[in-house]
């Protein structure tokens, strides 16, 4: 049996977890992969602290296990790319640097395969990656970079190879899950649940990515890349977060049926495709209603299969890591022959404001008799359908309601609001909030 040689580069939470399974199972891997798949050299800075947690040998560590510079891991690095006799190396330092994409490009130069979770630089700058995997006839896994342990990335490329995805909505941020079910479960504010979900160690130090919509927006991108083989670039997807939605919100949700949650959306439609990362209102008999807690959750609507469901962790260190070493097998059994993304670009990105959807609108109004009519009979001049209206919150001198409508474009909305300004001019206390609603 050959050996099929694997290193790592940045060996933190998800690469000290890649070591540790591929020390695991080693002989289990080698019979899948029908080679033996030896882990042969790991570069970080920390390498004592990094092999700890899972009692990795410091023998395996590039400088024999000491703290190491930033030019001497850089240096290991480029020692590794040469080295003829890796196949593959595991990215797993993270972040979208020059640099790191410069080591990216030149491990496939050098015609190693090459696995990574980094969601960032595949959204960011994925076209120069997977254009030089194919020019260079290797592998670049990046099963991990979508939802940690969930096979999403393996199932549309290989198991629905036969049929067509149109339309991908999901819960791709554990994060913000985590935190919108603590506010609608317990009651809590935001802030009270970001912090729990930073101590239960689901957001970063910095968790702006998770609530911006930022890192469900990169998942999307790699998603939409691999379904509908068009190019999105990350910034043109419409992003919200969750930083604005209160207690009130959940509650007017809970009035009508749903609960909230940060919503990656994406849909064929006449030939093109719709693309956001929003909060939206999802109905309870939805499934992704169901979807608590740090799990992910990814919904595919196909032509000929229908719907399928994809449920687990989305992060963690050995369940990312299992994406990743299943990566190596995949490309040690099949070598140069998986099939990278190919683009089509066929299908076009438009602003989804044209598109029908159901909205569900909050208004606070100064409260006096007629409010409601006046705003109600506003929305239905503009051939909008309402759905449900909600009770009226009587706030001190406002009103607080919502309503609900059947599917109507977004130009149509501001439209109507535009009409409720003109018609009485400081009716309107705050700008009211539009939030899609999720069948
Ligand atoms: N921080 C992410 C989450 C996991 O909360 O889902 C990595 O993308």
């Amino acid at each position: 049996m050959e050996n099929f040689n694997v290193a790592i580069i940045g060996c933190g939470t998800v690469g000290s977890g890649v070591a540790k399974i591929l020390l695991d199972m080693q002989n289990e891997l080698s019979v899948r992969a029908n080679q033996k798949i030896v882990l042969k050299s790991i570069v970080d800075i920390y390498p004592a602290k990094s092999a700890q947690t899972y009692n990795i040998p410091l023998n395996l560590f590039k400088g024999g296990g000491k703290d190491l510079s930033k030019e001497e891991a850089s240096k290991y690095i480029d020692e590794v790319i040469a080295d003829k006799s890796i196949n593959l190396i595991v990215e797993s330092i993270g972040g979208t640097s020059d640099f790191l994409l410069n080591k990216m490009l030149d491990t496939l130069k050098a015609k190693k395969h090459l696995v990574t979770a980094n969601k960032a630089i595949l959204a960011e700058q994925g076209k120069a990656l997977f254009n030089s995997a194919k020019e260079n006839n290797v592998c670049l896994g990046y099963e991990a970079s979508v939802c940690g342990a969930i096979p999403i990335i393996k199932s549309i490329r290989e198991s629905f190879a036969g049929d067509q995805v149109m339309e991908i909505s999901g819960i791709m941020n554990g994060t913000s899950n985590y935190i919108l079910s603590k506010m609608q479960e317990e009651g809590l504010d935001f802030a009270t649940a970001l912090k729990m979900a930073q101590e239960m160690g689901y957001a970063e130090a910095d968790p702006t990515l998770d609530i911006s919509g930022g890192d469900a927006g990169h998942k999307l991108a790699i998603l939409i890349k691999l379904a509908f083989g068009t190019d999105v670039k990350y910034n043109d997807l419409m992003l919200t977060g969750i930083q604005k939605v209160g207690k009130e919100d959940l509650d007017f949700a809970n009035e009508m049926g749903c609960t909230i949650k940060l919503i990656c959306y994406a849909r064929k439609i006449d030939g093109k495709i719709i693309a956001t990362v929003k909060p939206m209102m999802v109905k309870y008999d939805n499934f992704l209603s169901k979807v608590s807690g740090a799990t992910n959750c990814v919904q595919l609507v196909n032509k000929y299969s229908g719907t399928h469901y994809f449920i687990g962790k989305g992060a963690g260190s050995l369940e990312t890591a299992s994406s990743i070493v299943a990566d190596i097998v995949f490309s040690a059994r099949y070598n140069d022959r998986i099939q990278n993304i190919t683009e089509s670009d066929i299908l076009q990105l438009v602003s989804s404001d044209n598109v029908e959807f159901a909205y569900n609108i909050t208004f606070a109004t100064v409260d006096y008799p007629g409010i409601t009519g006046l705003v109600t009979t506003a929305i239905g001049e503009q051939h909008i359908n309402i759905d449900t209206v909600s009770h009226n919150r009587h706030n001190k001198e406002r009103a607080i309601f919502s309503v609900a409508t059947m599917p109507c474009t977004l130009e149509q909305i501001k439209k109507a609001i535009a009409q409720i300004r003109l018609k009485a001019p400081s009716a309107l206390i705050e700008e009211p909030k539009i939030i899609p609603i999720l069948k």
